[in-house]
């Protein structure tokens, strides 16, 4: 169901629509499927969906603005069902010619494959998140320390934190029914971010675009599967 929202959203997000626009979509797909927002409520966020373009790194607050040509919009999501929470972004460029931002995207989307394929059964945590600084390092971009990923089930935010930088072997083990939210937040620029007024959108402190991705992934007996492939 995340899966299938956000492939709808992110489908709508052409030049002229508002960022309000996309929530009220996202509202209405997820009623459609007798399901909650995990997000509209969760610590007074306002909405069901996240949307955060450009310098905007998570968190963004849809509202009036309009989305442009040239500009690069990352959609988080969240889904409850049956009890139990999903929680997926993507990031679509909209006719971006830029070659460092396609640069970024493209970074970060295979920051999150390459984490993905990390995961397994008697693995470690960061080699998960060691995973993601590789990539993004490679690459000539940085990823965002002040946030990270996290376990995901019952409540949309549970053990353990799953940050995106860190030295392998590390941390909790990997075992089967454990279930990640997975999501590399990668910087064209440097690092830091900046918490705007509205205490929600995280911006990036140098004003350069950053892109975000997400799956929820579950640790299996032997393997591991992705549960939010649309
Ligand atoms: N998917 C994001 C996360 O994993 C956004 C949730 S924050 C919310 O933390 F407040 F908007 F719900
Ligand atoms: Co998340």
């Amino acid at each position: 169901m995340t899966a299938e929202v956000l492939r709808q959203v992110a489908e709508a997000v052409q030049p002229g629509v508002t960022t309000g626009e996309l929530d009220v979509l996202t509202r209405r797909l997820i009623e459609g499927l007798r399901a909650k927002p995990s997000f509209l409520g969760y610590h007074g966020y306002p909405a069901a969906i996240c949307i955060s373009i450009n310098d905007e790194v998570i968190h963004g607050i849809p509202g009036r603005r309009v989305v442009l040509p040239g500009d690069v919009v990352s959609l988080d999501v969240g889904v409850f069902y049956k009890g139990f929470h999903g929680d997926s972004a993507t990031t679509v460029m909209v006719g971006v010619t830029d070659p460092d931002v396609v640069r970024l995207v493209e970074t970060t989307k295979q920051a999150l494959a390459a984490a993905i394929a990390a995961v397994r059964p008697g693995g470690r945590l960061s080699d998960v998140s060691h995973t993601v600084e590789s990539v993004a390092k490679v690459s000539g971009c940085s990823v965002v320390r002040e946030f990270v990923g996290h376990g995901v089930g019952r409540h949309l935010h549970e053990e353990p934190q799953v940050p995106n930088y860190g030295l392998p072997g590390r941390g909790p083990v990997l075992k089967p029914g454990m279930t990640l939210a997975i999501e590399p937040m990668v910087n064209l620029g440097r690092p830091e971010v900046v918490v705007l007024d509205d205490k929600w959108t995280v911006v990036t402190r140098d004003g350069k675009p950053s892109a975000h991705f997400e799956h929820t992934v579950a640790v299996l007996e032997e393997s591991m599967e992705v549960l939010t492939l649309a």
